[in-house]
């Protein structure tokens, strides 16, 4: 039989039967007499506590194994489970024997019990979810990952695997990782361009930006579908929201308008919210304590509020009005800026707000444009502290329409004539969204920086493990 983990070991009665846990040395504290040992083994926030006893009931080598009992050493302690007298735990074990199974010298081991500053762990990304802190955000990514999958197989969307590697650029913003066999010292030397027929796929390739493109042609087929895969971005933003490998789920729904997809997006939202709340309350209530202040009341009352609705037009007018408080001063056809975006939740819709009709300049050549001819059919979920987490619209299924944006953007035709037989061919009105996994998390957990919620962050110089 596979070991019981520590979290339905704590659902069991304590009366006085034997039990074995297995997991590592979180703490050691002596009293005289008796000895605490606290195990964890990250099923839950909380491990247990392992009482020695020195006046009677251990084993012989008790006394000489415990010496190597030190923060980080795994062991398996046998003992009875019995009620707890401290406060804050039903059950605690009394020991009637422990075994080292892996030692971790004191004088090593880079994670003793004192507090560790995030940075550091970063250093130490291959050890850090054994803190407090970082298992939270592991147990939390895990499970919103599978409420993710609750959410739209309920709902009758089909998972779909897009392409990691691919020749189109889906944003059409070119801020994409190459992919490539060719000798690039070779060619340096050689000082002759790259020859992409020779290269492994016959032409110029790259990571993924998004796999938009590609779920749309199932959506037009299969009705609604999502994606939910890692996505490559070469950007050169050094911030505490920007990753340059990130997860992101992107439904797509056929016979779907915008306003369908608000309503996907705010619902989707408020399920993953209650899905933690319930099923991490531990975890949750240790960000509410050390990360951020009353966060479960925040994620509680986004869920029971709809979403305020304005669009963009409006939110520069709202924005103009407290134009002296910027750095940079909002205008008409402006990208939002994060101090922007910041203000309009913050101060404005004290909440998550979804603004929608975008200036098509600043958005992606897909965006089904509006009647006005300036504004396209765009939506951007923003919420407090994160600003943008979600970024959606209605495609344009028009062909004539998308193949003159293209154009005009300077775009190769050629390069997405598969992408327009999508329009020639049974076009139908189609809308999604994306919502960056990792911002998500940032914004349920309260952690600051998003390379805390990911295991190993790869970012602008950073690409360690
Ligand atoms: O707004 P974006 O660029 O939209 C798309 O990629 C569309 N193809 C989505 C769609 O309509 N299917 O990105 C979507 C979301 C953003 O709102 C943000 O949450 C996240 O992805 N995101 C990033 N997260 C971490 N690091 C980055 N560099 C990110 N860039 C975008
Ligand atoms: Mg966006």
């Amino acid at each position: 039989m596979i070991q019981p983990l520590i979290r339905d070991i704590r659902t069991l009665p304590p009366e006085s039967q034997e039990i074995t846990v297995r997991g590592w040395v979180r703490t050691k504290r002596e009293l005289k007499n008796l000895i605490f040992v606290e195990v964890n083994d990250g099923s839950c926030f909380g491990g247990i506590q392992c009482t020695f006893d020195r006046i009677g009931g251990l084993a012989e080598d008790t006394e000489s194994v415990l010496a190597a009992v030190s923060t980080g050493a795994s062991v398996e302690i046998t003992g009875r489970l019995v009620p707890s007298p401290s406060a804050g735990q039903e059950a605690e074990l009394t020991v009637l024997s422990v075994k080292i199974i892996g030692d971790a010298p004191a004088d090593r081991y880079p994670l003793q019990k004192k507090r560790h500053s995030l940075e550091f762990l970063r250093e130490i990304a291959h050890l850090r979810a054994r803190t407090n802190t970082i298992g939270a955000v592991a147990r939390v990514r895990s499970r919103l990952a599978f409420g993710v999958h609750e959410f739209f197989q309920s709902r009758g969307f089909q998972y779909v695997h897009t392409p990691i590697i691919t020749a189109s650029d889906a944003e059409g913003a070119g801020a994409m990782f190459q992919v490539t066999t060719l000798d690039l010292e070779a060619l340096a030397k050689s000082g002759k361009p790259p020859d992409y027929g020779k290269d492994f796929f016959g032409k110029r390739s790259c990571l993924t930006v998004s796999g938009q493109l590609e779920a749309e042609t199932y959506a037009l087929a299969l009705s609604r579908v999502y994606t939910f895969g890692p996505t490559f971005r070469a950007e050169n933003s050094n911030t505490t929201r920007h990753l340059a490998e990130f997860w992101m789920i992107e439904p797509e729904m056929a016979f779907a308008r915008l306003e369908d997809n608000m309503t996907l997006a705010e619902d989707f939202l408020k399920f993953l919210l209650a899905t933690v709340l319930k099923d991490n309350a531990e975890d949750i209530a240790f960000f509410e304590a050390h990360i951020e202040k009353g966060l479960s009341g925040v994620l509680r009352s986004v869920m029971d509020s709809p979403f305020v609705h304005m669009t963009y037009t409006d939110a520069v007018a709202e924005l103009e009005k407290n134009a002296n408080t910027f750095e940079f001063k909002p205008f008409w056809g402006c990208d939002l800026q994060s101090e922007h975006e910041k203000f309009l939740t913050e101060t404005v819709a004290r909440g998550p707000v979804i603004v929608t009709d975008y200036p098509r300049e600043i958005k992606a050549f897909y965006m089904k444009m509006n009647d006005d001819g300036k504004t396209v059919r765009a939506m951007d979920v923003l919420v407090p502290r994160l600003g943008e987490i979600i970024g959606g619209s209605e495609r344009e299924e028009n062909l004539k329409a998308l193949e003159e944006r293209i154009r005009s953007l300077g775009m190769d035709l050629e390069d997405y004539s598969w992408y327009l037989d999508l329009r020639r061919y049974g076009s139908v009105p189609h809308t999604g969204f994306g919502l960056g996994f990792e911002r998500l998390i940032q914004y349920v957990t309260g952690m600051a920086n998003i390379r805390d919620v990911i295991p190993y962050p790869r970012a602008v110089g950073q690409v360690e493990f």
